[in-house]
């Protein structure tokens, strides 16, 4: 890894094994864009890609004609409103009504390591030999702006961090109309753009389409990262596949509203803009203020989709998520919302809790419902205090019966959050998202607290840090369950409403900040309405998010296959939950729930009292299971090889990291009669290794499996493993029951 500067043609060589990113300083003084791809032998300049020609009806700021137009230049952080027509990175609002900028070079800083971005998340170093970090110094000398330009390059993978900062050196006020996180031109257009879509209960499906002329993208205008879309974009090359391939990922480290745009221009020139959603954002800077964009994240790879996904993987995993969890192999749990919804008292959740100690859980997590006159989502929301109706000890007496039993215990929380009917909201009417004289809009019952201000968040705080403090918790559910809308606060002045979105969100930030620091061993979980915030922002403060409100096991395979694009297996809240499914009203066996569960972070949700005593017996299994792989599946490389999105079955695989031991599930959707001989090529096994394999098929096994025989690593990956159901059926044959939403789980090791 290096930062390779060339003084003399202003180029800047930012380099590591596998990438090469490189720009250079125009002569103006803007900063463009070279290359960037897979890592290129260095040399001292490029002058050779700058396009200088002449074009009609383009504009020339340097000269008459005869300089360049920016508009035919890949650029680093282009403006709008001299010569370049396209959409810009960054637009300021002056005084006098003028949006025109002209930043331009005047320095650069190479720093070891990878400074923090004050306030916000985003990837960092243990180490400072981990990334080394270039920063442009730019300056707009009519207004006595500055703007940083942040490259941070690390060394263990194809990857870069970028934002900008926007410093106010002048004398007047100026309003941040859009400041992206990152811009980068690339010099063809022949890419599909891969985007993660949805809606509520079917989050982040991959979806592809060949990139066209004009602007595509995704967004989210709702407060949260959202359902519908995930603030992640690809960019593919058309025949790139899951393992060969160039493949750009773009990240945003944010929680909020985004903007991911991709515009191709008349002379295929791709722009990529990644940042905080422009529509509704206006941010004064005062003179002597600087404002400090989110980060985003670029992945290169070269070997297709699935190298892309494991390098943001392992970045997420070990160096956005932090704490005592990171590392750690996450508790199997038991919540009671689907077993229970509001309808509980303490002796009901001490059956559950104790059938679920019976069958090896080791976390038991209350659920919505428990505090202030919350008996159904019309009521209560911001009244942290337990409800003495129903549990007449309290947390603090219901942890310490929990604990008590051998469990730990975890508490669901809405902090965010108020419904009109509650003291909280009785008390303090105008602590909500508003805008004066407009009626605000409810959704589930409630309304948005406005955590752009201090006093809202420091009671908030108070609340629940006195839970925490009085309670034997070890884990929290911070949920958050609508849209932001009428997005106004009452304590900011007219011309700062547009700053309300992004305030509100560094509110949520900042309380994580303070629970996470005083509690650092309580292990927290993400979730809006199941996977409406499941972003890289969350994932700094809290290393697990659930995954999805739909538990249905045949939905979770697509969702949390798309969800393995970005996010690590660590990372997925993924629980077994009852039959009929409860979204989805499909029936499906115990074993393919269990099967899909293992991929996440593993638990239930549901009463396994009702379960029959056969079906506990395999629930313990499956909790002898976890317990014994979870930290190859959580930790392991997970290979993505057989997608369920349009298909019959779906199969996907961790190895550990000498290669040696593995985990591969197959999973049959729909069963189809006198199906074909069918395999599956398996992926990073030591070729000259050779696996014993075990399967878990039947619900009888033993917890070690059944044996299946040895292959060689090159076989497995090479001739494949056949996962099909036509052959001879004796009993421990490799047979897949002939019915649909079946799944099969195995192990292999090197003997
Ligand atoms: C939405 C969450 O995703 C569910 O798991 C559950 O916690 C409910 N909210 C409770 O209101």
């Amino acid at each position: 890894m290096n930062i390779i500067v060339h003084s003399e043609s202003k180029t800047f060589h930012l380099q590591n094994d596998y990438i090469s990113y490189i720009m250079t300083i125009l002569p103006g003084g803007h900063p463009a864009q070279l290359y960037f791809g897979k890592k290129i032998t260095d040399r001292e300049e490029y002058g050779y890609l700058l396009e200088g020609s002449i074009r009609s009806h383009s504009a020339y700021p340097n000269d008459d004609g005869r300089g360049y137009s920016l508009e035919h230049l890949k650029l680093e952080y282009p403006e709008y409103g001299s010569s370049d027509f396209r959409q810009a990175a960054v637009e300021i609002r002056h005084e006098s009504g003028s949006r025109i900028t002209d930043f331009l070079y005047q320095g650069y800083e190479i720093t070891n390591g990878k400074p923090k971005l004050e306030g916000l998340p985003a990837t960092y170093t243990e180490d400072d030999s981990e990334a080394m970090t270039l920063t442009l110094h730019l300056a707009d000398e009519v207004s006595g702006l500055r703007l940083d330009l942040l490259y941070t390059i690390f060394e263990a993978g194809g990857i870069l961090a970028r934002s900008a900062k926007i410093s106010n050196c002048g004398t007047k006020a100026v309003h941040i109309e859009r400041a992206m996180s990152l811009s980068v031109d690339l010099p063809d257009a022949d890419y599909d753009m891969i985007q993660l879509s949805g809606s509520w209960a079917r989050e982040r499906i991959p979806e592809a389409r060949r990139l066209s002329h004009g602007i595509q993208g995704v967004e989210s205008l709702r407060g949260h990262s959202s359902h519908q879309h995930n603030p992640f974009i690809a960019l593919k090359r058309p025949n790139a596949d899951e393992f060969s391939g160039e493949v750009i990922g773009f990240s945003l480290v944010y929680s909020g509203n985004f903007l991911a745009e991709v515009q191709v221009d008349n002379y295929d020139v791709t722009r990529v803009l990644l940042g905080i959603n422009p529509t509704w954002f206006d941010w004064k800077l005062e003179a002597g203020d600087s404002f400090q964009t989110p980060e985003a994240v670029v992945v290169f790879s070269a070997d297709g989709l699935n190298k892309m996904s494991q390098t943001y993987h392992r970045l997420y995993q070990k160096r956005l998520a932090r704490g005592f969890w990171r590392d750690r192999a996450r508790p199997i749990l038991i919540n009671n919302w689907e077993a229970t919804y509001f309808n509980f008292n303490e002796e009901k959740l001490l059956n559950i809790a104790s059938k679920a100690k019976e069958c090896g859980v080791e976390l038991f997590v209350l659920d919505d419902g428990w505090f202030g006159a919350r008996r159904s989502d019309y009521a209560g929301l911001g009244d942290w205090y337990p409800a003495a109706s129903l549990l007449p000890h309290g947390i603090s007496g219901l942890s310490e019966k929990i604990e008590q039993m051998g469990l730990k215990f975890g508490l669901w929380i809405e902090p965010e959050m108020v419904n009109p009917d509650s003291d909280l909201y009785r008390e303090h009417p105008d602590w909500i998202l508003h805008v004066e004289g407009r009626k605000p809009s409810l959704s589930r019952h409630q309304l948005v607290l406005d955590f752009s201000r201090k006093e809202v968040v420091d009671h908030i705080h108070g609340m629940i840090a006195k839970i925490l403090r009085e309670s034997r918790i070890s884990y929290i559910k911070w949920d958050m369950n609508r849209s932001i809308t009428e997005c106004g606060s009452a304590v900011l002045s007219a011309e700062r409403q547009g700053e309300v979105f992004h305030r509100y969100i560094l509110g949520v930030y900042d309380l994580y900040e303070r629970l996470t620091s005083e509690f650092p061993e309580v292990l927290f979980e993400s979730c809006a309405g199941g996977g409406a915030r499941f972003d890289p922002g969350m994932l700094y403060y809290a290393p697990q998010a659930w995954c999805s409100d739909d538990t249905d096991a045949i939905e979770r395979l697509g969702i949390q296959y798309g969800t393995t694009f970005v996010y690590p297996v660590s990372s997925i809240g993924s629980h077994v939950s009852a039959v009929p499914n409860h979204q989805v009203n499909r029936i499906t066996p115990l074993k393919t729930r269990a099967d899909v569960a293992f991929f996440g972070t593993f638990g239930y949700e549901l009463d396994l009292n009702k379960l029959s005593e056969d079906e506990q017996k395999m629930v313990t299994r499956y909790t002898i299971f976890m317990k014994q792989y979870r930290e190859l599946i959580q930790f392991g490389t997970f290979y993505r090889l057989v997608s369920p999105i349009g298909n019959d079955s779906c199969a996907w695989m961790v190895v550990s990291e000498d290669g040696k031991e593995a985990i591969f599930a197959y999973y049959r959707i729909l069963n189809k009669p006198n199906n074909g001989f069918a395999r599956v090529k398996l992926q990073g096994l030591l070729p000259d290794g050779h696996y014993t394999v075990w399967s878990y098929q039947h619900e009888d096994v033993p917890p070690e499996g059944i044996l299946r025989g040895s292959f060689g690593g090159d076989e497995l990956m090479n001739v494949g493993f056949v996962v099909s159901d036509l052959s001879s059926g004796k009993v421990g044959d490799n047979v897949l029951e002939a019915a649909d939403f079946t799944s099969r789980i195995y192990h292999l090791k090197v003997e």
